[in-house]
């Protein structure tokens, strides 16, 4: 970013993959995050007024009330922060999957404010609820905010409890699926209430993938990748059939992908109707096609 003016503050905050537990964190469920290499960064500069400006987000003004929801809601929550100028710059695409918009608003709280990572995390997911209008859970916004390099969090999002699992030698790939949306175009508030709903088909698709999320830890721990791969084709088929929130095109990069040498887990990945495929592999696998989130050491690539 250059050289930085005095008084100046740099926040950056990464975006985020799900190994396992998709649609599941608004119901208070445990989710299986690890944060990506591709990351937002903020830099602020207090001055007379608000000065906002982005190279890396699409024209129009979704990505800006992010940043404008974070500021309000801190200046609701008495933690007014100074009029100053945000630059913004960002590696994450926008709109598939990645948790973009989770990122842009923990890197601008985190410059323009001093709370701590979890309170970051929260403020971030009032103001995607309460000012963005979407009823997001926790995941993104936490992933962003306070998971550490290389590792799964573990995050239960009934208790706010959270561990850190060390992902054991594999590959991670991302593959997107040219199906862009953003959260607000989609079902998800919809979904999100029949879910709520004990005997919907949507609340069978959260019971599973707890279940299979409990399972997924174990595995993890265990080292046992095959096994873990293995619940992450189940996923799928329950996004599919029971969240109702996949598409034919997404399903046919799942099976095209499943087929893959070397390759022991892939899944839809994200709130779906659009985004992408996230591919588990043997370590030393190189696909093509994808977007490689590891290092050779295991750890997520630093930029
Ligand atoms: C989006 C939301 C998350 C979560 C996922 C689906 O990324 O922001 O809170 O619900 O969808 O697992």
């Amino acid at each position: 970013m250059g050289d930085v003016a005095e008084g100046t503050r740099v926040a950056s905050a990464p975006g985020r993959v799900n190994l396992l537990g998709e649609h599941v964190d608004h119901q208070g469920g445990t989710v299986l995050p690890i944060a990506i290499h591709m990351r937002t960064t903020v830099e602020y500069t207090p001055g007379d007024a608000w000065q906002i400006s982005s190279e890396d987000h699409e024209p129009g003004d979704a990505w800006m009330r992010h940043v404008e929801g974070v500021i309000e809601l801190l200046e609701e929550t008495g933690t007014a922060p100074a009029p100053g100028r945000l630059q913004i710059r960002s590696t994450i695409p926008e709109r598939v999957g990645l948790a973009s918009s989770a990122a842009l608003q923990v890197a601008v709280a985190g410059a323009v404010s001093d709370l701590p990572p979890w309170d970051l995390a929260l403020l971030c997911q009032r103001a995607e609820n309460e000012k963005v209008g979407v009823p997001c859970g926790l995941m993104d916004q936490a992933t962003s905010a306070c998971a550490i390099q290389g590792n799964v969090m573990a995050l239960d999002c009934g208790s706010s409890a959270f561990f850190h699992l060390p992902l054991p030698a594999c590959e991670l790939y991302f593959f997107p699926s040219g199906i862009e949306r953003s959260l607000s175009e989609t079902p998800y508030a919809e979904r999100l209430a029949e879910a709520a709903q004990p005997d919907s088909a949507a609340a069978r698709h959260v019971a599973t993938e707890r279940l299979r999320v409990a399972e997924g830890i174990a595995l993890l721990d265990a080292g046992d990748l095959a096994g873990f791969g293995q619940l992450m084709y189940a996923s799928p088929a329950s996004l599919r059939d029971d969240y109702r929130c996949s598409r034919p095109e997404i399903d046919n990069m799942v099976e095209g992908l499943a087929a893959v040498s070397g390759v022991l887990g892939a899944r839809m990945m994200g709130a779906g109707w659009g985004g992408g495929v996230l591919v588990l592999a043997d370590a030393g696998e190189q696909l093509d096609g994808g977007i490689r989130l590891l290092t050779d050491d295991g750890l997520y690539r630093l930029e």
